[in-house]
């Protein structure tokens, strides 16, 4: 979603433009910057980082900047609507990630006479701190936040003062510090400059003031506190992470997912497993698997592919789906809440109600430190690397390894399966990366496959069993970036209804992973094959017709771990063949931190 960075002393207006660079792989409609020298000016751009920085006068300096890059929630995109906003007397430029749920009433009741320049609900707050302001800033900012409702990170600077103010609520804003105490603000601590050796994060609300070489942290009443300080590593930081020469952060990602998948394994054993004691896991009697996305459909594939190993329920929920509906929840509850970024509104929201219900909230998130990780009262980390692209990939790799191998250690502590067995499903997980590695040495065969695909006017994706997720997501990751009509059906549940969509031009990719399964595969490409349709088949067995990309055999438990990476690559391809923008495609974020 939308990003926020701010820096201070020489060198702001480029140290801000690069953290913006940085961010922009989370929103990127539009851009902007406040540059506060003699007084405070603004840049704005609709677009990419890149186009802002054309706007910006080669000579613009001063002591402070802060800036934005947008992913429109309220108001079009538009130069208009486009963060800084600056106060109706000309004392404030703020940026804004989250929702004023309250703008509308807020307006009316504090602003009359104000005129807002834009359709934003930021822009109200901006006018607030004008109006509540007497001399503090800070004191203006306990007073905004009194009234506030929503969620929000907002960053702003007075056009006095030679610091950068924060306010946070349910909403990610950190300060990093680099070894010469130079201070940094952004919306995320991946995408602080890789100088930076500690970090600032604050579970609770809180009002900060920054300045070049301190900061001060207070809570929502103005009482001074101490915020969480954590060491940062180099492989935490944006700068470290390697884009292939020409190529995009997605190509580069699943290039990456034998390593992610290995770092995924070594942690879990690093962290000897789930870290319940057998009591507290046989105290189970329901488990939740919450995420959106690609991290729900690592859910359902991960429910799927244990189902045998456990004999208590294991239920993949789509997050804001929990949050409407009615399921059952109570301390027998088990809940494994599955975010890449930690930050996503729906699954945090989620978790949120479960902890609220009794539930033992589990977070399993490619992010330390994130907001998740403190809703949940445990978390795991899947390690796969910080992973910039809009379409997941390396993560769901290992999200999907790291539910497996929680689930297993459940199922051994519930007494379903021995010792040994256990042990034996750990060692068969430390194949993954080389068979990982087998199906990356085929690209240039699914390159070709692409080149059929893209030419689809709908893609069809099917499986049966544990193979529907993967078609899942396999869909999923096509529509994201190529914008190719695409949905995924159980294979059985074509013939129910989808079957009459199925006609020349049309493309239907089925996924069949299990020897026992590959009759019924062959009759459903049979039915697609009679309509005209092209079939295209991602599997180790012979299929009757269409093309084919052979993949390894793989122990059933995890072939939804590497048969996913062939469609991964099938939308890279795909979206190549079409020039489709890869990293950045229309109307998406990297993660969505508004319900
Ligand atoms: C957004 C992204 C998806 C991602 C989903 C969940 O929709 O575009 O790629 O799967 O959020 O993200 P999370 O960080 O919670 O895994």
């Amino acid at each position: 979603m939308c990003g926020i960075f701010g820096a201070m002393g020489n060198g702001c207006v480029a140290d801000c433009l690069q953290g913006l660079s940085r961010l922009q792989y989370r929103g990127y409609d539009s851009a902007g910057i406040c540059v506060k020298g003699e007084g405070l000016s603004t840049y704005k751009s609709v677009g990419k980082v890149s186009f802002l920085m054309d706007k910006i006068p080669s000579n613009a300096n001063g002591t402070v900047a802060i800036g934005h890059t947008r992913w429109a929630t309220h108001g079009k995109v538009s130069e208009q609507n486009c963060h800084p906003f600056v106060s109706y007397k000309g004392t404030f430029a703020l940026v804004h990630n989250g929702i004023i749920d309250n703008s509308k009433t807020l307006t009316t009741k504090h602003l009359s006479g104000v005129t807002l320049s834009s359709q934003t609900d930021s822009e109200v707050v901006v006018h607030l701190l004008e109006k509540f302001y007497q001399g503090s800033s800070l004191t203006s900012a306990v007073k905004v936040m009194e009234i506030l409702e929503g969620s929000y990170a907002i960053a702003f600077v007075n056009a006095k003062e030679n610091a950068i103010y924060l306010m946070q609520h349910n909403m990610p804003l950190v300060v990093g510090v680099d070894k010469d105490n130079n201070h940094f603000v952004s919306s995320c601590i991946k995408c602080l400059p890789s100088s930076c050796t500690k970090v600032a994060v604050s579970k609770e609300d809180f009002v900060a003031k920054v300045t070049r070489n301190s900061v001060e942290f207070y809570d929502k009443n103005g009482k001074a506190i101490q915020p969480n300080w954590s060491k940062l590593t180099g492989s935490l930081l944006a700068a470290s992470a390697p884009v292939d020469k020409g190529k995009t952060h997605m190509y580069t990602e699943i290039l990456q997912v034998p390593t992610s998948l290995q770092n995924c394994h070594a942690h879990f054993a690093k962290c000897a497993g789930i870290g319940l004691s057998k009591v507290q896991l046989r105290h189970f009697n329901r488990i939740y698997l919450v995420g959106c996305g690609t991290a729900y459909n690592a859910c359902v594939s991960a429910a799927v592919a244990t189902r045998g190993l456990l004999d208590v329920d294991v239920i993949p929920v789509v997050a804001s789906q929990f949050v409407c509906e009615s399921y059952p929840v109570n301390n027998k509850t088990l809940a494994l809440c599955v975010s890449q970024s930690g930050e996503t509104a729906d699954t945090i929201v989620a978790a949120e109600k479960l902890n609220a219900h009794g539930a033992f909230t589990y977070a399993v998130t490619n992010t330390d430190n994130s907001r998740l990780t403190f809703v949940c009262k445990e978390s795991i980390n899947i390690c796969a690397g910080t992973e910039f692209s809009v379409a997941s990939t390396k993560a769901y790799c290992c999200q999907l390894l790291m539910l497996i191998l929680l689930l297993v250690d459940v199922s051994y502590a519930t007494g379903n399966i021995s010792l040994v067995e256990k042990q034996k499903v750990y060692s068969t997980a430390g194949l993954l990366p080389s068979i990982a590695n087998n199906i990356l040495a085929k690209q240039s065969s699914v390159m070709q496959l692409a080149k059929l695909i893209s030419t689809s006017s709908a893609v069809y994706f099917v499986g049966r069993g544990a193979d529907y997720p993967t078609a899942c997501e396999g869909s999923l990751k096509l529509k994201e970036i190529t914008y190719i009509h695409s949905e995924a059906y159980p294979s059985g549940e074509l013939k129910h209804g989808t079957l009459a969509l199925v006609t020349k031009g049309v493309s239907v990719v089925n996924i069949c992973t299990h020897s026992g399964l590959v009759g019924k595969a062959s009759a459903t490409l049979n039915e697609v094959a009679t309509r005209g349709a092209q079939a295209v088949s991602f599997s180790p067995y012979k299929m009757p017709v269409g093309n084919i990309l052979h993949l390894p055999v793989v122990h059933p438990l995890f072939a939804g771990v590497t048969s996913v990476i062939p469609l991964q690559l099938l939308a890279y391809y795909t979206a190549l063949e079409l020039g489709r923008d890869i990293d950045m495609p229309r109307n998406l974020a990297k993660s969505v931190t508004v319900e």
